[in-house]
């Protein structure tokens, strides 16, 4: 397992990342190249002699803010000769020729192999690009520089890319085709994780249903893989995501319920809850499959934590179509929500096919709903916890005050209770004794 290397005699790179898991992640993976090539990490960007803001497509909102950012990074040019600036992740994938003329180097998602010799190229007037998709890479052997602070909770990569295509999306065009990490190595990752005192796994993909892995010694699904992390040891706790509602199998729901480590808490996207719209978004299920595999997930794990995301505003939605959103809300109750107004993104196919002819004022007013009743169903949601006892895997002294610890629960609900001078990386047992909708609030019981 990687640490970041503290080397003052090595040129210094400073690195950026929005957007989702999956980009942390990505981070992690262009640190270790990059160490392996002779840099070192730096977390001060005064004294950087890369500069790099591994970025996100997703909205319109998460690029502005890269524009805002380069504009930023300039002035370290300025101040310090020969500092290079480099675009890496989605929106270099996106915008490449556009960002060319703004900084020194543009890398795609699965083109940070080539960072080293792109670096190394850059000259005053020559920037350097490779954007190049593939159908393989899948950094499957590179070990990722461990970036995190607390030395509890690490990302794995189990696959990359896309093949769903769901309308209003710009991931498969940012990441390419979809394509599996050979388990073998997800398993020597994960398992040298846990030697070096790591206690939770989040396995990471778009789709993480769709993994498949085939090869002549056998193939592996996602429910196969998840037992075998799962079996690495009882004290590793194992989470995954994202699920999509269309393929999420029994499987995998009977594998979390054998599994006391496998977490309790599926994120599934709904996106909307009007059929018409999943229709027109193309996510290849309906309001009623939709509830159906909830049924099925709660049915099996009757405490299941369950999160999703919402759009709102997408097009040609009515005011039925928003409430059919808002009712699917109050009849899931789901513990959190992600909830997004529609943000039209050039190239996808609902940029080609459907008019963005929601009004911003609209958008806004039924995000707000949608925001407003998801604060209410998580409080219900957490109200439902009272007197139940939570294994809570400790993150840290809680911030509001030193004297409380908090972590989060199998269901993936933050809890906060009294210390005993436990640290990261213990597991507490705690009862609930009150709620807000955002936290578990919990006494002792061990
Ligand atoms: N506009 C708004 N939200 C979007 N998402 C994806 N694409 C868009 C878009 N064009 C949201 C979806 C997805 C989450 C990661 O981002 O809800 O699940
Ligand atoms: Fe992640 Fe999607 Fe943003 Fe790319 S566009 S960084 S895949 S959230």
């Amino acid at each position: 397992m990687i640490r970041p290397i503290v080397d003052p005699s090595r040129p210094k790179v400073y690195i950026e990342t929005y957007g989702c898991q999956m980009n942390v992640n990505d981070s992690e993976v262009i640190l270790s190249i990059l160490q392996d090539a002779g840099y070192a990490l730096t977390e001060n960007i005064e004294e950087a002699d890369v500069i790099l803001a591994n970025t996100c497509s997703i909205r319109d909102n998460a690029e502005q803010r890269i524009w805002g950012r380069i504009d930023q990074f300039k002035i370290q040019k300025k101040k310090r000769e020969g500092v290079v600036i480099g675009i890496v992740g989605c929106m270099a994938e996106r915008l490449k020729d556009k960002l060319l003329t703004a900084v020194d180097l543009v890398a795609g998602p699965d083109s940070y192999r080539s960072l080293p010799s792109l670096l190394e190229a850059v000259a005053p007037g020559t920037p350097q690009i490779n954007v190049l998709l593939s159908h393989e890479e899948t950094y499957a052997e590179i070990s990722p520089v461990r970036l995190d602070k607390n030395g509890v909770s690490a990302f794995i990569s189990i696959m990359r890319g896309c093949n769903n295509v769901c309308s209003y999306c710009v991931v498969p065009y940012t990441r390419g085709a979809e394509r599996s990490r050979d388990p073998e190595t997800i398993l020597r990752e994960a398992q040298e994780l846990f030697e070096n005192g790591y206690k939770e796994i989040t396995l990471l993909g778009q789709n993480v249903d769709s993994y498949r892995w085939e090869s002549p010694k056998g193939n592996v699904s996602f429910a196969q893989l998840l037992e075998a992390v799962a079996k690495i040891s009882p004290e590793l706790r194992v989470r995954f995501s994202t699920s999509h509602p269309k393929d999420i199998s029994d499987e995998v729901i009977y594998t979390m319920a054998m599994y006391e480590n496998i977490c309790k808490h599926i994120h599934l996207p709904v996106q909307s809850g009007s059929s018409i719209m999943l229709e027109k978004m193309r996510r290849k299920y309906n309001r009623e499959w939709y509830l159906e595999r909830v049924k099925k997930i709660r049915s099996v794990i009757p405490d299941c934590g369950l999160t999703t995301d919402v759009i709102a505003g997408f097009c040609g939605e009515t005011e039925q179509d928003h409430k059919d959103t808002l009712t699917l809300m109050e009849e899931v109750v789901f513990d959190s929500a992600f909830m997004f107004a529609y943000s039209e993104r050039p190239g996808t196919l609902a940029s080609r096919k459907y008019p963005d002819d929601i009004p911003y004022e609209t958008k806004t007013a039924r995000l707000n709903e949608i925001i407003a009743l998801q604060g209410r169903m998580s409080l219900k949601s957490n109200e439902k916890e009272i007197g139940k006892v939570q294994k809570v895997l400790v993150e840290g002294p809680s911030k509001k005050n030193p004297d409380e610890l908090c972590g989060r629960a199998s269901s993936n609900k933050m809890c906060v209770f009294p210390s005993r001078g436990e640290k990261a990386g213990d597991y507490c047992y705690v009862q609930v004794e009150s709620v807000t909708s955002a936290t578990l609030i919990c006494k002792r019981i061990d």
